[in-house]
């Protein structure tokens, strides 16, 4: 449990990181983080040998007819520009990325010395990499929920964390980043992972590490089990590990949550988060509130699986429940869509890059950052937790956040669902952009 680079303890760092839409208010007094792209601007600064990225996605530089409406777009040219520049600098630039083509990722390759490996999820696991990350120097990283889409940096509601000087922990998502670099050309999972791969931290052995000068225990999980090597705790560990700490609380800020594992020849019932939320309301009356996004993909269900959560408390007392969903939304181009997801305790943190959906733990590829509170430690200073904490209340108490009306369907997209679509794999299909369908829309948008 003892930090084995002791040496550096003191110099860890934590910063939060938002991308909040330009047009989105909320009241005066709110917490607002660095923004995210001065976050991965910064890590850029500090890097001097390699920036390691994975990313669902490959678009930061949207078309000039698609800027001419999104100004602040630029921001997204002006990264891709600076990672075009690191060769030139000496430093390595590494993306590892799903099997998707991208002009971006070509030119980055064949022009700018980029490497880029591809792991064929649809061979290896038939799911999808949604992991979102970066490592620097194998030293400071930055993970959350946004991706290499300009619309990450401009439009869409993002939240991440950048850990700048923490070898340790930066050393054990490098791991992550290494097993997708060495899945290149695979078509099967191998056997057994180089012990390389094996992590120093897990959830039964938590880095105990200085951060901010205060004292926190700390690991790195990943997505899928299959990909989960010996000593590395999965996410679905991480996620019940930080539920079952829980004394008071349980903020959940997530962009689609249902119990159903959709990917089973026959769908089945998917309750490893659902039951322990279950748990925690009834038998240990920790508050739950969950905050869902409201969108074109989100599963009537959905609403069925909170009620029935809700139901549970019903004349219980210290049972609460409240759902709320988030929507800012006001076109099909996931303008000011709440893309957030992460977990917040009395305790802990989690930050990941999966949905809380049953397919995705199985499947898709994510990799999540835990960070708790010792257990014996009551006195502490302002801390990554907290701060989390104050950002879900501010989303919560926001214009946005509508509660959830018993016996009603909240209308989240226009286009009324299909159940034999309803399980299609989302989110990585961000189309269509704006003003590419029809003129409308686009004026809406301004
Ligand atoms: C990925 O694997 C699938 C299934 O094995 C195969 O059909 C496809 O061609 C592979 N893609 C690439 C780029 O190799
Ligand atoms: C809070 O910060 C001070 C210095 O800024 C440090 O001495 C103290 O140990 C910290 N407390 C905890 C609980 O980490
Ligand atoms: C509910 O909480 C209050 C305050 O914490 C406590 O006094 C009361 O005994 C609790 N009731 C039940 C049924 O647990
Ligand atoms: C808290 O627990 C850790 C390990 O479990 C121990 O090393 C430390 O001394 C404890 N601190 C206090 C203040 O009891
Ligand atoms: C940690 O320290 C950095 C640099 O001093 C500061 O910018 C950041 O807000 C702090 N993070 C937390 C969670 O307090
Ligand atoms: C639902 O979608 C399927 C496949 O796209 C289509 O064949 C079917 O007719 C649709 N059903 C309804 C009720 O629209």
């Amino acid at each position: 449990m003892v930090c084995v680079f002791a040496f550096t303890i003191f110099l860890h760092s934590i910063v939060l990181v938002e991308n909040i839409p330009a047009d989105m208010l909320f009241s005066d007094d709110s917490a607002f983080h660095l923004p995210l792209s001065t976050g991965l601007n910064s890590l850029l600064d500090k890097a001097r040998v390699a920036v390691e990225i994975v990313s669902p996605v490959w678009f930061l530089s949207p078309s000039d007819y698609v800027s001419s409406f999104y100004p602040a777009a630029g921001q997204g040219r002006a990264l891709l520009s600076r990672l075009q520049g690191l060769k030139d600098k000496g430093i390595q630039l590494k993306i590892s990325t799903g099997d998707f083509d991208s002009a971006e990722l070509k030119t980055l390759a064949d022009n700018h010395g980029a490497e880029v490996h591809k792991v064929n999820m649809t061979a290896l696991t038939g799911g999808f990499l949604e992991s979102s990350f970066w490592v620097v120097d194998r030293k400071h990283f930055y993970i959350g929920s946004a991706s290499m889409d300009w619309r990450s940096l401009t439009t869409r509601k993002e939240l991440g964390v950048v850990v700048y000087d923490c070898k340790p922990l930066a050393l054990d998502l490098h791991k992550v980043f290494s097993l997708y670099w060495g899945l290149q050309h695979k078509t099967f999972i191998p056997t057994f992972w180089s012990k390389r791969l094996f992590p120093f931290f897990s959830k039964g052995k938590p880095g105990s590490l200085l951060v901010n000068q205060t004292k926190v225990e700390t690991y790195i999980s990943s997505s899928p089990d299959v990909f989960t090597t010996k000593d590395r705790s999965s996410d679905l560990e991480a996620i019940s590990a930080v539920i079952q700490q829980a004394r008071h609380f349980i903020y959940i800020s997530i962009i689609d949550y249902l119990p159903v594992d959709s990917f089973a020849s026959v769908p089945r019932y998917w309750s490893r988060i659902d039951g322990l939320l279950r748990e925690a309301l009834i038998l240990r009356n920790v508050h739950v509130r969950l905050l869902i996004s409201c969108w074109e993909e989100t599963h009537p269900l959905t609403f069925n699986f909170i009620w029935s959560l809700k139901s549970l408390c019903m004349e219980q007392a210290n049972c609460s429940l409240e759902a709320k969903f988030f929507n800012a939304q006001r076109d099909s181009s996931l303008s000011g869509m709440n893309h957030n997801r992460f977990m917040v305790t009395d305790k802990a943190v989690y930050i990941g890059n999966l949905d809380w959906v049953g397919k995705e733990f199985t499947y898709n590829a994510g990799a999540g950052l835990v960070i708790s509170h010792p257990a014996n430690v009551t006195e502490r200073n302002s801390t990554v937790v907290e701060q989390l904490q104050a950002v879900f209340k501010r989303d919560w108490f926001s214009r946005y956040a509508n509660t959830i009306q018993t016996n009603k369907i909240p209308v989240c997209s226009k286009q009324q669902i299909n159940k034999s679509v309803l399980f299609k794999p989302s989110h990585r299909n961000y189309e269509p952009l704006p003003g590419q369908h029809d003129g409308n829309s686009v004026t809406e948008l301004l």
